[in-house]
């Protein structure tokens, strides 16, 4: 689960402080909505590119990190969110805390990470999610279940843990938003958004309804 500095479950208190005290830095909200990142993931956010067919394309993938201005994910090199970020690097990403009543969605431009801050991200994986990085391509996928469980269990051994590095085609990839909304429920009014929009060196805040 995502940390966050929620108060009470649909707290009017929460939202309330950051609606009427809106700053006019978005990051000073993200940082109060995304405390404390300690190198390990965060969470699942939905990430949405831009498909080369032109339609939207979505998925879930954990957010790896958020160094108070970009969000950090990983990915296989080889997978179709890399081909379209290649082509189009912008993208969405959506986090939602449906108990605290809070929804953030984030748009920006997309940036591949160096291969040092990969492997450093990949370390903070768990070791299944290391085996999964080098376990889990097309071909793979053609096989039975009992098939991949085999070869699971066979690369699984054949690399003792805290043996693996990362594999060639493990990518990262920074998000720096241009868009950032803070949607607030509020239960006694209606939900209400905080909407930042890049403009030149500063942001525009907006009111928006939920
Ligand atoms: C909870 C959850 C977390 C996931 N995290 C990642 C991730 O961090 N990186 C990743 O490449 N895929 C992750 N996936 C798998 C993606 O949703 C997706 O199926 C895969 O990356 C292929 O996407 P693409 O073909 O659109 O590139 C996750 C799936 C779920 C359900």
């Amino acid at each position: 689960m995502i940390p966050f500095d929620a108060g009470a479950p649909g707290s009017l208190a929460a939202a309330g402080e950051a609606d009427d005290g809106a700053p006019a830095d978005p990051f000073a909200l993200l940082a109060a909505w995304l405390p404390g990142w300690d190198g390990a993931p965060l969470g699942p956010m939905t990430l949405a590119t831009i498909g080369r067919d032109g339609y939207p394309a979505a998925r879930t993938v954990l957010l790896s990190g958020f160094d108070g201005e970009r969000f950090f994910f990983h990915t296989d090199a080889r997978s179709a969110k890399a081909a379209e970020l290649a082509t189009n690097p912008r993208a969405a990403a959506t986090l939602v805390w449906p108990e605290a009543g809070r929804q953030l969605v984030v748009t920006g431009d997309v940036e591949r990470l160096t291969a040092s801050d990969a492997a450093a991200a990949y370390s903070h994986r768990t070791r299944y999610l290391q085996v999964l990085a080098w376990a889990n391509d097309a071909e793979m996928a053609q096989h039975s279940l009992a098939e991949r469980r085999e070869r699971w269990r066979a690369f699984d051994a054949a690399h003792p843990p805290g043996m693996l590095a990362p594999p060639p085609h493990w990518a990262g990839y920074a998000l720096a938003p241009v868009r950032i909304s803070f949607w607030l429920a509020d239960d006694a009014g209606p939900s209400h958004r905080l909407a930042y929009e890049r403009d030149g060196g500063r942001w525009a805040l907006a009111a928006l309804p939920g």
